[in-house]
């Protein structure tokens, strides 16, 4: 088995490599002067099952170009399976025509990443609304893997919080709330939000009522920071103690950091997903035990 990361995710490629004793595949990667990218890689992959780790996240159309260019590359020099782990899957939102003529964004992106060969796919936390099961957009086998017990254990690790109510801030976070809850062993609610544009959002309380309690709210992307925001003042009316936050993916737009902790959360946590100051948890463990299963 080789493993391999694209060029976002080399760090999260060699901690996988490390967590299962093998050298991590290096490649090489840059642009040609004219803007085209240029990739090439430099392990042995003849006969080998290849992994492949690349995160698409802010920049999602040049990350996608290079996980093409690689799997591409990779089944043409001889790998006998490639398995694509895409931690931070872009477009997901875009699963729906919303507005007509829209592009179905997902669905082109799923072709793709099926059409340069590559055999399984896993992601992590992905955001899905309506899509319900990853096999509904993947032709190939699909995996969906959640980061929150690795999260709720490095909460459970740094010990701050009391037996702490889990909110997730709405209703698709509750896949999330349960399973952080279920590992710190507490409650959890979720709260009901409507989006009102790209930066706004009207978050209402349901059931839970945080008075008094320490409060750990969980998500799966933390982009301009106003849907955590909305939660947090929602919680400190209610009279929380303190707060903690935990997500999978911190896209975290300029500002969004600040702004969260200007709302007096104590602790903004998130994963290597996507590579940011808050990224103190791997998913090198996750990614690794799936690999260990198949492991030639
Ligand atoms: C949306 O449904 C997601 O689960 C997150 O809640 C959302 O992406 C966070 O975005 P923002 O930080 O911009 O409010």
């Amino acid at each position: 088995m080789i493993v391999v990361g694209g060029p976002t995710s080399e760090s999260l490629a060699s901690k996988v490599a490390e967590e299962l004793g093998v050298a991590a595949g290096k490649i090489e990667a840059r642009r040609f002067p004219d803007g085209e990218k240029y990739l090439r890689v430099l392990c042995d992959v003849q006969g080998q099952n290849a992994a492949i780790i690349q995160s698409i996240h802010h920049t999602p159309d040049e990350l996608l170009f290079e996980y093409l260019l690689l799997a591409d590359t990779m089944k043409d020099l001889g790998a006998k399976k490639v398995t694509a782990f895409i931690p931070y899957f872009a477009y997901a939102r875009q699963d729906e025509r919303f507005k007509p003529g829209e592009a179905l964004s997902f669905k082109t992106v799923s072709k793709l990443i099926e059409s340069v060969g590559t055999d399984e796919i896993y992601t992590i936390d992905m955001h899905r609304h309506r899509v319900l099961k990853s096999s509904e957009v993947f032709g190939i086998p699909s995996h969906n893997l959640s980061a929150m017990p690795l999260l709720a254990d490095y909460v459970q690790k740094l010990g701050k919080l009391e037996k702490p109510l889990v909110i997730g801030p709405d209703a698709e976070a509750e896949q999330w709330a349960k399973l952080a809850a279920e590992r710190l062993q507490t409650d959890y609610d979720v709260f009901q939000k409507t989006r009102l544009g790209d930066a706004k959002v009207e978050v209402r309380p349901r059931r839970s009522n945080a008075t008094g309690r320490d409060v750990l709210i969980v998500d799966d992307i933390i982009s301009t920071g106003g849907t955590i925001v909305e939660a947090v003042k929602i919680l400190f009316g209610q009279g929380a103690k303190r707060i903690q936050v935990a997500c999978t993916h911190p896209i975290l737009a300029p500002g969004a950091l600040e702004k969260i902790r200007e709302a007096g959360v104590e602790d903004v946590i998130g994963t290597d997903t996507v590579p940011s100051p808050i990224s103190v948890v791997t998913v090198a463990p996750l990614i690794a035990d799936e690999l260990r299963k198949n492991r030639d």
